[in-house]
């Protein structure tokens, strides 16, 4: 074998995983954009806008002079947040009650209703689906309607909420738009204690390229995003104590949520997935070298994985128990 073969061997994986984390150095180096030039439009629609990543793409976007629409369940914090917009950056901020929980037997939930209204004679050009929780526990555990009613609020609410503002944008004749979600780094892996929500993530992920090329035809820019932990309250939700004594191995890896805001900007319109956090880019990187079996692998014998051992083993002694 000549030096010149070994050298292109050699070369050849490089080139895959500087391809690889392609997306995530275009998004380090590149300028932060103004997405009221780049959109031309008036407002922009926040899901999950009272929430930590949600009120930094709130605050990001307003200060580039595009009135909001914050969209969630509690009107006083969006009452809050939307008269502290209006305040600190002298734009209009509306907030929008909906609680993406709700089914209508699959025709149009009451949720889209409420956007549609909201949206009313108003020049709406970006979306950005961000609301979303996470559930921790053992599918042995009795909360399975729970951990199912993550896969509607963070995957099944996406689709019909993409669904309805595509439609409203082409309606509208806008020729440039864009759709930006918030998925996760769990997407890529079964997520012991978590498999719920990490499947809703791989979820919306797949939807999101999915729907991408019927978007791009429209003249519309869909983003998805893959962070890592973030230092915001979306680890309240977790009753499970074991879970929580973890929390230290999340925040040591976390990032703020303004930096998810700032890849945003970064990124909408220049590639159409990101990884981000550091967790975010090597965690993909890792799942693309190695495979997600390797990874899921590895989880299931740290952290998650070795609670989620104790859990299943709590929950079979109380079976055994229970048929005694
Ligand atoms: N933090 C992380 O480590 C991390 C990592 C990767 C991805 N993410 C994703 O980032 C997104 C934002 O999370 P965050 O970290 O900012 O957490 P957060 O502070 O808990 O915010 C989550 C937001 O989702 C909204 N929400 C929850 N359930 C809802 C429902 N049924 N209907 C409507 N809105 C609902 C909440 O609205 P209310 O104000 O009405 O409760 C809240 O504003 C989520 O999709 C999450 O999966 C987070």
């Amino acid at each position: 074998m000549g030096p010149c073969t070994v050298f292109c061997i050699l070369l050849l994986p490089v080139l895959w995983i500087l391809y690889a984390l392609y997306p995530a150095l275009r998004t380090k180096w590149a300028s932060v954009q103004n997405l009221n030039e780049k959109y031309a439009c008036q407002w922009v629609m926040v899901t999950g806008a009272a929430g930590g990543i949600g009120q930094s793409i709130c605050d990001d976007l307003a200060r580039q002079g595009l009135n909001v629409l914050a969209v969630g369940r509690n009107q006083e914090k969006l009452d809050e947040l939307c008269s502290r917009l209006q305040t600190s950056h002298r734009i209009l901020a509306e907030p929008v009650i909906a609680d993406f929980s709700q089914t209508d037997n699959y025709t149009s939930p009451p949720y889209i209703e409420a956007l549609e209204s909201a949206c009313a004679g108003k020049d709406v050009g970006i979306l950005v689906l961000n609301a979303g929780l996470a559930q921790v526990g053992s599918v042995l555990a009795p909360n399975a309607r729970a951990l199912a009613a993550i896969a509607q609020i963070n995957a099944v609410s996406q689709v019909y909420v993409v669904e309805w503002f595509m439609r409203r944008l082409v309606a509208h004749g806008r020729v440039t738009s864009a759709v930006v979600s918030i998925s996760s780094v769990a997407a890529f892996t079964p997520t012991p204690l978590a498999s719920t929500y990490s499947a809703s993530k791989a979820f919306v992920s797949r939807f999101m390229d999915g729907v991408r090329p019927e978007a791009t035809a429209a003249g519309i820019d869909l983003l998805t995003v893959h962070p890592g932990p973030v230092r915001t309250p979306f680890y309240d939700c977790l009753d499970d104590q074991t879970a929580k004594r973890g929390m230290w191995l999340v925040n040591m890896w976390a990032t703020g949520p303004e930096a998810v805001s700032q890849a945003i900007l970064r990124s909408v319109g220049r590639v159409n997935n990101i990884p981000q956090g550091f967790v975010g880019v090597w965690g993909e990187l890792a799942m693309r070298v190695v495979g997600t079996g390797t990874v899921a692998w590895i989880m299931d014998r740290v952290g998650l994985g070795l609670i989620a051992r104790k859990e299943r083993a709590l929950y079979v002694d109380k079976f055994a128990k229970r048929a005694d």
